[in-house]
């Protein structure tokens, strides 16, 4: 019977050799392993423990779709990050995870975005308002501030005063960048407990739930209707009738912010860098969007109907995935093709690298956008910049509108130029942004 030694391994000195080069960008290393060792490898890491990297796209399906009733997410999604955002959607696990995704998934339905568009529109430009016209701009803080702004405007479309967001927002970042902190440097944990740093940002997470407790009073007094997310999320009723208790809803708000808001702002930041590159996608937008707005005023169906602006994200996010790595930890005893997986192994999937795979993809370090020209379908099981199966990301669609927004409007007032040489990336939790300058040339 096979084991676990057909999984070629990579010795902890050699980890060890390059440590220095993976704490600033570990995909050059994972790169070269699997050039080297095949689509599936054995990291040692030390004190007895492992993970099998992979780009193998079959074992991604396999784990994250086909079985994954045997898959559970790593300590990194769950223990770490609940520790700032408490027990919701991104962070359970079994029968709590199941009925949180049920009572929420409706708030993500196509006809209750249509409700969502107007706002995430109008967050959208008046954030476009700071961009200085042929001045050489990072875009990356302008679009981070919008991807937060457009999750807190769908939450509470009204009466949530700035001050009160702009501390959530910090918050938010800060509790994130403490939590980068700890995986990047986990030898120094006692360090960030006896200095007080993690209970620092322990108490910012007390505060803002109070934020949030008041918000949320606010609401239930002024006993308006505001169909945004909140209110969806106020009424959403368990199977026995139930709504969610307080400690929980405010939960999944904050899991909503930190989900929500750092991966999308990275993808908008890659496709102005790549659109920059490539004047020749600017403008094809920029005609689909004057074809669009002629045909329709309706939102929803301009949004539909862009799809050059569609097909430039999705190229965009096979070559830059936010979320570059995917992780499962298995409960039992596991085997795929000569592989077994003796329980609780950790398993990585590269989305980066499966994105990017040369026997997956023609010409696979190039923005060819056309390649998603009729819908993607074809690729399915070699692109999931959303994941997949049932964990996939709950707010794909939210995404996608988003984008699709952001990229057309900007397109449709300016002219993008790159003030880089080539993109450079930071791999932290998400694959951020490094070098995101550009200059706007006004159309008008
Ligand atoms: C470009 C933007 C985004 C990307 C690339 C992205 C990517 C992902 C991925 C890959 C996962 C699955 C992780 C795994 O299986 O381990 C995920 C889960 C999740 N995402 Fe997103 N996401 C994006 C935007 C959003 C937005 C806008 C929201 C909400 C407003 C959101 C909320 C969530 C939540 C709540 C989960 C956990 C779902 C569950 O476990 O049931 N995401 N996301």
């Amino acid at each position: 019977m096979s084991t676990t030694k057909d999984i070629p391994t990579v010795p902890l000195n050699r980890f060890i050799k390059h440590s220095l080069n993976i704490l600033k960008n570990p995909l050059p290393f994972h790169h070269q392993n699997f050039t080297e060792q095949g689509d599936v490898f054995r990291l040692n890491i030390g004190f007895n423990s492992s993970v099998i990297f992979s780009r193998d796209a079959a074992l991604a399906e396999y784990v994250l779709q086909k079985n994954q009733k045997n898959y559970i997410k790593s300590k990194i999604q769950t223990q770490d990050l609940l520790k700032y955002v408490g027990k919701g959607l991104l962070t359970s696990e079994g029968a709590h995870w199941k009925a949180q995704r049920k009572l929420i998934q409706p708030a993500f339905h196509k006809k209750q975005l249509n409700l969502l568009l107007d706002a995430i529109k109008t967050a959208i430009l008046h954030e476009y308002k700071s961009i200085k016209p042929n001045e050489i701009i990072n875009v990356f803080p302008i679009l981070n501030d919008l991807a937060f702004q457009t999750v807190v405007k769908s939450l509470f479309s009204s009466a949530v005063n700035q001050e009160d967001i702009n501390r959530l927002q910090y918050i938010t970042e800060a509790a994130q960048k403490m939590l980068v902190k700890e995986l990047r440097q986990p030898y120094l944990g006692w360090w960030f407990s006896l200095s007080g740093k993690i209970e620092k940002h322990l108490a910012l997470t007390r505060e803002a739930r109070e934020i949030l407790k008041r918000i949320v009073k606010e609401r239930r007094a002024a006993q308006i209707k505001a169909n945004d997310l909140l209110d969806m999320l106020l009424e959403a009723r368990y199977e026995d009738g139930s709504t969610m208790d307080e400690e929980q809803l405010i939960d999944e708000i904050l899991i909503l912010f930190t989900a929500g808001h750092e991966t999308t702002s990275n993808a908008l930041t890659f496709t102005f860098q790549l659109l920059a590159q490539h004047l020749e996608w600017q403008e094809k937008i920029y005609k689909e969007c004057i074809a669009v707005k002629g045909d329709t005023t309706d939102l929803m169906t301009q949004i539909m109907t862009s799809k050059v602006c569609q097909q430039v994200i999705e190229e965009s996010m096979r070559l830059y995935p936010p979320a570059y790595f995917i992780d499962r930890v298995n409960v039992s005893e596991d085997h795929f093709k000569e592989m077994t997986f003796p329980p609780n192994s950790n398993l990585l999937f590269s989305v980066y690298e499966i994105h990017r795979h040369p026997n997956l993809w023609d010409q696979p370090n190039l923005f060819l956008p056309e390649r998603f020209e009729n819908g993607g379908r074809q690729f399915s099981s070699q692109y999931f910049p959303f994941g997949a199966g049932p964990r996939k990301c709950i707010g794909n669609n939210f995404a996608m509108f988003e984008m699709i927004i952001a990229v057309s409007e900007l397109v449709s007032q300016y002219k993008i130029y790159p003030e880089f040489d080539s993109i450079e990336i930071t791999p932290l939790i998400t694959l951020k942004p490094k070098n995101a300058f550009l200059r706007f040339e006004s159309r008008n």
